[in-house]
């Protein structure tokens, strides 16, 4: 008889109180096990509304630091530690400090791909799904420094037609997709509709009839009656596409190195059955930080929260450390 490890994490939830968070790029089994699966903004808020007593956030360390600066009492599981996302190990907290400084009459707007430390000197979070609305809630005379990603950055400023400073990072994955391929795929598929995330560098975007989070590129799939998608984002979306449009038929945006596989996230593919079962046996790791820290950290994405409810918020007119 095969070893259900599936049966044994479903076992494992109800004995510890447990719910499984999980985002779109982990590999299907783990979506299939998962009570919540969706994009960092929706994980974020699912963890504020959730009852059980211990949160496993399958997805990046980013994701699970977030649920835990608005959760503190809640025990913040992840399957590896080590899963972290280049966005950010670029931006490092004395570097982004010092930018901070340099610019200090700016308003820091900060993508979630953010350590706490960063979130902590950062005025508002946000996420690919709210930054539109969010970025139009600043008055239009204040300056605004956005990172860490650049593209997201770049793509924010030219649609909603503000300046904005950049910091210079970059996802590791959306980076490799090439445009020139693209435009190849594009002209012997002409009836596909190319869907990309933001993160993806301008010259991808341009051929893109679509930009979004991950929740608008599968929302795309679902409602488009098109049968036929070039998605330009990682490739564990897919799951969901497939669920969603088992009879569309959904290409890959190419890379220029067509023998690897880098359109799978390194850091989301560290997470397995495995280590989730393990995580939840153990308790461990869990993801922990300092209480001043937390709260430091917990006032960008409280107006993250609060502007997209709907709520009024003040921003501050000058950077203090
Ligand atoms: P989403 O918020 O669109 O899910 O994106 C998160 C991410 O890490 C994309 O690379
Ligand atoms: Fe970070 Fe890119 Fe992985 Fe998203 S896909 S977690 S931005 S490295």
């Amino acid at each position: 008889m095969n070893y259900d490890i599936a049966a044994d994490i479903q076992r494992l939830k109800k004995e510890k109180n447990a719910v499984i968070l999980a985002h779109y790029y982990e590999e299907g089994d783990i979506q299939d096990i998962a009570d919540f699966v969706g994009d960092s903004f929706f994980l974020a808020k699912t963890g504020q509304k959730v009852q059980q007593k211990v949160i496993l956030l399958a997805g990046v360390v980013f994701m699970a630091e977030s649920v835990k600066i608005l959760n503190p009492e809640k025990t913040v599981l992840v399957p590896d530690l080590e899963a972290s996302c280049s966005l950010v190990k670029g931006a490092p907290y004395e570097k982004y400090l010092e930018w901070r400084k340099q610019n200090s009459d700016g308003i820091a707007v900060t993508y979630i791909n953010s350590s706490a430390e960063v979130k902590a000197i950062s005025d508002v979070i946000i996420t690919s799904s709210n930054a539109e609305q969010i970025i139009d809630s600043i008055p239009r005379d204040r300056k605004i420094l956005f990172g860490p990603d650049q593209h997201l950055g770049r793509w924010l400023s030219k649609k909603l037609n503000r300046k904005m400073e950049l910091w210079p990072g970059a996802c590791e994955v959306h980076v490799l997709f090439n445009a020139r391929k693209l435009h190849e795929l594009k002209s012997e598929h002409p009836d596909a509709l190319v869907i990309a995330h933001p993160e993806c560098d301008e010259a991808v975007l341009n051929y893109a009839d679509v930009i979004g989070s991950t929740s608008r590129l599968l929302e795309e799939v679902k409602n488009n009656p098109h049968k036929k998608f070039i998605v330009a984002t990682e490739a564990g979306i897919f799951h969901q596409m497939k669920k969603e449009r088992p009879e569309a038929i959904l290409i890959q945006a190419p890379v220029l190195d067509s023998g690897c596989a880098c359109n799978n996230c390194p850091y989301m593919k560290m997470n397995s059955m495995e280590k989730i079962k393990a995580a939840l046996e153990k308790l461990e790791p869990q993801v922990q930080m300092s209480e001043i820290l937390r709260k430091q950290a917990r006032v960008s994405l409280d107006r993250m929260m609060d502007i997209t409810s709907g709520k009024p918020v003040t921003w501050p007119t000058e950077f203090h450390v």
